[in-house]
């Protein structure tokens, strides 16, 4: 259940010139949060910005992790995108933070056979929520497609190393790194890798229009794929109902990303 709670920060650090990361010390939540749900993090004392933000959780250390020295800690990746994550730079060690958390339902980890091709394809930001997602999958058959504008806009590469991942591919779309064009490009170009579409599964989170070209993809081609959507949020938790996505559930086509999601199977996504 999702509770509201002060948490202190440890550090706030810049990792590229936009991304910093940020940990905060917050025991309540880092027990119970798990991989693809997120938190609402209060980024100002006063009202400006009013509303809360979401962020995923990129690495989490329960009271169970054998480094002592980390137990209690939420480790957040984020940009600086506007005025919210503007004053996250300015977060000092020592500082009290409001959270809200753990929200929404996270990824699901179906029985599958040792065999499938476990894939996973981040645009920008939304290589955090599969890193942590890849954390509890293992490096076994871990196939990561990272995409960015820039070789700036590149994440989590070294961490996917340090789990051993069978094969890492970069996309840029200025070609400053790796491959030149889309990650959804590069996914394609490799598709020969992955031959039999039951041997594969995939996870995705990343802008909408990224999710909406591999929904395209998998629709055709029959594979299954959870993707973390991401949308502005009121609330976090499901009552201003500012977040929705239609979906193809006759009951309830419409859904709340916070609360529902913010992981679907993507063929049950109906794009509007
Ligand atoms: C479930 C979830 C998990 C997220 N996890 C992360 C994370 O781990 N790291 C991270 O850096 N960001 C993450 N985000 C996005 C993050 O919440 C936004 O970047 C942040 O709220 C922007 O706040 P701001 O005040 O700085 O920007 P604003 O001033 O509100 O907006 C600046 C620009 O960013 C765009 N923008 C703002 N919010 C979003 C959004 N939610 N989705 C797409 N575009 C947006 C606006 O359209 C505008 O162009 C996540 C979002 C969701 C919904
Ligand atoms: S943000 Fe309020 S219902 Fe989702």
């Amino acid at each position: 259940m999702a509770l509201q709670t002060d948490g202190i920060v440890v550090k706030n650090e810049r990792i590229k010139p936009l991304y910093f990361l940020l940990t905060i010390y917050c025991p309540p939540i880092a027990n119970e949060i798990k991989t693809g749900q997120f938190i609402m993090l209060k980024v100002s004392d006063n009202s400006s910005p009013l509303l809360r933000r979401p962020f995923s959780v990129y690495k989490c250390y329960p009271a169970s992790h054998p480094e002592k020295k980390k137990r209690g800690c939420l480790l957040i990746l984020y940009k600086k995108v506007g005025k919210g994550t503007h004053k996250m730079t300015e977060f000092k060690k020592g500082q009290k933070v409001n959270v809200i958390g753990p929200l929404g339902n996270g990824f699901s980890l179906p029985p599958l056979p040792s065999s499938t091709h476990i894939i996973l394809i981040g645009g920008g930001v939304g290589i955090v929520s599969l890193y942590s997602l890849a954390e509890v999958l293992g490096s076994h058959n871990l196939f990561v497609f990272i995409g960015g504008k820039t070789k700036d806009d590149i994440l989590c590469e070294e961490d996917f190393k340090k789990l051993n991942a069978s094969k890492i591919f970069i996309a840029t779309e200025d070609g400053s790194l790796g491959y030149e064009g889309t990650v959804i490009n590069l996914f394609l170009s490799q598709i020969k890798i992955f031959k039999k579409r039951e041997s594969q599964y995939i996870y995705s989170c990343g802008p909408v229009e990224m999710l909406k070209e591999l929904a395209r993809e998998v629709k055709f081609k029959g594979v299954d794929c959870q993707a973390s959507l991401e949308a502005r949020m009121g609330c976090g938790f499901g009552a201003c109902w500012g977040c929705v996505v239609k979906t193809n559930d006759l009951n309830t086509p419409y859904q709340r990303i916070c609360k529902e999601g913010p992981v679907f199977n993507l063929k049950d996504i109906v794009w509007e």
